[in-house]
């Protein structure tokens, strides 16, 4: 489901991530542990295509870390919870759901039912 093959990432010099290879199968919980400044969150970023690698493979099913139409669909269908959550604190609750669900393309009829369950 997951396989990664010698990913890396370098930020200038400093090497963020440094040709990690893992493969995680569906449904598996997988623990990605580290110290702080690891590379747990680039590799994650990169995983979810929100940046770029500098080397080595990534697949998410069946679509490649690093082709532009498969980014599309690897972002589609990752959820991503971060450690700081990226809500608008000038929105309320009910239009930071909204917002998110316009962007995975919710239809407003589902965005009301989910929202009010979620709230
Ligand atoms: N955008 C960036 N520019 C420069 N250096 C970065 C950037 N993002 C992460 N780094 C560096 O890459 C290393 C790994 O960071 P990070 O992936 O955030 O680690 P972790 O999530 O495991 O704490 C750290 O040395 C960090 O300072
Ligand atoms: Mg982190």
């Amino acid at each position: 489901m997951i396989d990664a093959k010698d990913l890396t990432r370098t930020f200038g010099n400093v090497t963020a991530v440094d040709r990690v290879t893992f493969h995680v199968e569906a449904g598996e919980v997988f623990g990605f542990l580290g110290p702080n400044g690891a590379g747990k969150t680039t590799t994650v970023r990169m995983l979810c295509c929100l940046i770029s690698k500098t080397s080595g493979e990534a697949r998410i099913a069946d679509y490649v870390v690093g082709n532009e139409e498969d980014s599309l669909k690897i972002r589609k269908m990752i959820g991503l919870v971060p450690d700081n959550v990226g809500l608008y604190d000038e929105l309320s609750a009910y239009e930071n759901l909204d917002f998110y669900g316009k962007l995975y393309e919710c239809s407003e009829s589902q965005r009301r039912e989910n929202i009010q369950r979620f709230l």
